[in-house]
């Protein structure tokens, strides 16, 4: 039997990672793109954020697509079956709807009938808390396997007249599967989650909800485009990120030498480096990815997680430490034993990069993808008309010949 509390024997002797998975689009968005819709610079993004590039997920993709891929990536390294799974936990702060959750929306595409579903708002710090509400579903033996998935579609929701956000995000979705175990030791041995809501406006998507619902009036003031204080993000995540890995660190009976890898979300290469002098390690015990991919937010720990894998900085019986930081603010770390083969991690490759979720009926909305951005990509020398003479549903080139 599956699903919440179907499970039978009674708690497990360990909860661990069986499987990993990651899905990042197709599509690059480089800095010399950027350059095209911002006022910035190659030099100004990489030396500020260690930021080269990121990708932006196709019009047909959606949040719960990218998850799909890289839940069903973490089912083929687990070797289970999608109905296996008895809950299905979705980080995001990207949803495809505020309801119904992008949980159920993956929970269809990768054909499983059994898992209860439900999503997590933690922003960026997704990753660590959904990961946290899995082990606790396994460790009290109400779930045998829980899959948590961070993924994220932030280019819909980013002002590309703003430069101080629109060059630090991406696209992208990371998963595992938590797994009980009748072997005791490892897995998670120390967890630290804080929230911080002195921090709650510094990171922030004003409208859509119940304080601020959409209207014309909204968009019109790009109120559904996300916010942030960037200084004020930046000291808190220097702060907090440090210390909440050395509290998971202490609460594991580990000192912070034993660490062999720091798996940081990746919002800033310079915060990064500040966590590395705050638990006085090397760079070279943190992997670092943001080059790649910008900030994916709740995605960025589990792609992560998947790379250093497969780059074999993984082994078992490693200490590994999961470090992330969001909106709210939100802060969280996660010190764990590594027990799996890195081997089946070669898994993953069987599976297509394709999924699909039901579209609803009778209902056909808005072109999904930010016109400023789409002017960019759909042409490779470059828009034809001044990007604020872009307009929503038009192509850029088609407009250019009026
Ligand atoms: N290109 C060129 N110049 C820029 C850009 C840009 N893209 N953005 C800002 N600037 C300019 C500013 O206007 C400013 O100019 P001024 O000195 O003439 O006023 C100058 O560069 C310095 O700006 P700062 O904001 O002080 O730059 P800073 O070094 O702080 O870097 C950044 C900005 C990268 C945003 C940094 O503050 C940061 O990384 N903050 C944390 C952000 C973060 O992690 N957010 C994610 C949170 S996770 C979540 O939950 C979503």
């Amino acid at each position: 039997m599956s699903g919440v509390g179907g499970v039978s024997g009674g708690p497990p002797r360990s909860v661990r990672i069986s499987g990993w998975g990651s899905y990042v689009p197709e599509r690059v968005l480089s800095n010399a793109d950027l350059e095209r819709i911002v006022d910035t610079s190659d030099e100004w993004i990489r030396t500020r954020t260690g930021i080269r590039e990121r990708r932006v997920a196709a019009p047909h993709e959606t949040t719960a697509t990218l998850g799909a891929i890289a839940a069903k990536r973490a089912l083929a390294v687990a070797g289970l079956e999608p109905d296996d799974i008895d809950v299905i936990v979705v980080a995001t702060l990207t949803p495809d709807y505020p309801m119904p959750s992008t949980a159920a929306l993956v929970k269809e595409a990768i054909g499983n009938d059994t898992a209860a579903a439900f999503d997590i708002g933690a922003a960026c710090s997704g990753f660590v808390f959904g990961y946290a509400t899995a082990d606790s579903y396994v460790r009290s033996g109400l779930a045998r396997h829980v899959l948590v998935i961070g993924a994220e579609l932030l280019t819909r929701f980013l002002d590309f007249e703003d430069r101080g956000t629109c060059i630090l995000f991406g696209d992208g979705a990371g998963a595992v599967v938590l797994s009980a175990s009748d072997e005791a030791g490892g897995g998670m041995s120390g967890l630290e989650m804080t929230t911080d809501p002195d921090g709650a406006y510094m990171i922030w998507l004003p409208s859509g909800g119940s304080r601020s619902p959409s209207s014309s009036e909204t968009t019109s003031r790009g109120e559904h485009f996300i916010r942030m204080e960037g200084r004020e993000t930046y000291r808190y995540a220097t702060r907090t990120l440090a210390a909440s890995a050395l509290k998971a660190v202490e609460k594991a009976g580990w000192s912070p030498d034993e660490i062999d890898l720091v798996i940081p979300h990746q919002a800033n290469v310079r915060i990064i480096e500040a966590v590395a002098k705050g638990l006085k390690l090397p760079m070279d015990r943190f992997f670092v990815n943001i080059d790649k991919y910008g900030n994916t937010s709740a995605a960025s720990v589990g792609i992560a997680l998947d790379e250093a894998v497969a780059e074999g900085r993984v082994k078992p019986g490693d200490k590994i430490v999961f470090a992330a930081f969001g909106a709210g603010f939100t802060s969280g770390a996660i010190a764990l034993e590594w027990t799996a083969d890195p081997a089946d991690g070669a898994r993953a490759a069987s599976v297509e990069p394709v999924a699909s979720v039901r579209a609803p009926l009778d209902w056909n909305s808005v072109d999904p993808m930010p016109p400023r951005l789409a002017a960019v990509l759909d042409d490779p020398d470059g828009p034809q008309v001044p990007l604020d003479d872009v307009v929503p549903g038009e192509p850029a080139h088609a407009h250019s010949e009026d």
